[in-house]
């Protein structure tokens, strides 16, 4: 009885925090990513970023023109929510 209490309690700590890790990097691109461009520019016919080495450099590249002041680990949230909800790569 007292296992289960332990293993209900476990659960219901560490689920929010798993999914709020798994929301951050849409958090980080929708609070600063979207005011040049769309989510539309990543899905455009003529895109330009082909794998995932090109979608680390264009992150990069664009968090450094904008001055997020992002950490490696941040960047590394925003590449995984732009490559799972956009770009498909599987090359990670
Ligand atoms: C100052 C304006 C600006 C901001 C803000 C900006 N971008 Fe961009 N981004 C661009 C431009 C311009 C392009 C298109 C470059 C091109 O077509 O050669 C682009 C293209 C991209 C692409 C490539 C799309 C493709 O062709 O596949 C990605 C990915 C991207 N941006 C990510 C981001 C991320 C992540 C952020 C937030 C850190 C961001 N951008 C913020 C200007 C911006």
């Amino acid at each position: 009885m007292f296992k289960q209490i332990s293993i209900l309690i476990l659960v219901a700590f560490v689920y929010p925090l798993t999914n709020a890790y798994a929301n951050e990097g849409r958090e980080l691109h929708n609070s600063k990513c979207l005011s040049c461009h769309q989510t539309e520019a990543y899905t455009r016919a003529n895109h330009k970023v082909k794998s995932s080495l090109d979608l680390g450099r264009q992150v990069s590249m664009c968090s450094q023109n904008l001055n997020t002041e992002w950490f490696p680990d941040d960047e590394k949230e925003v590449v995984n929510f732009l490559n799972d909800n956009f770009y498909h790569f599987t090359n990670k």
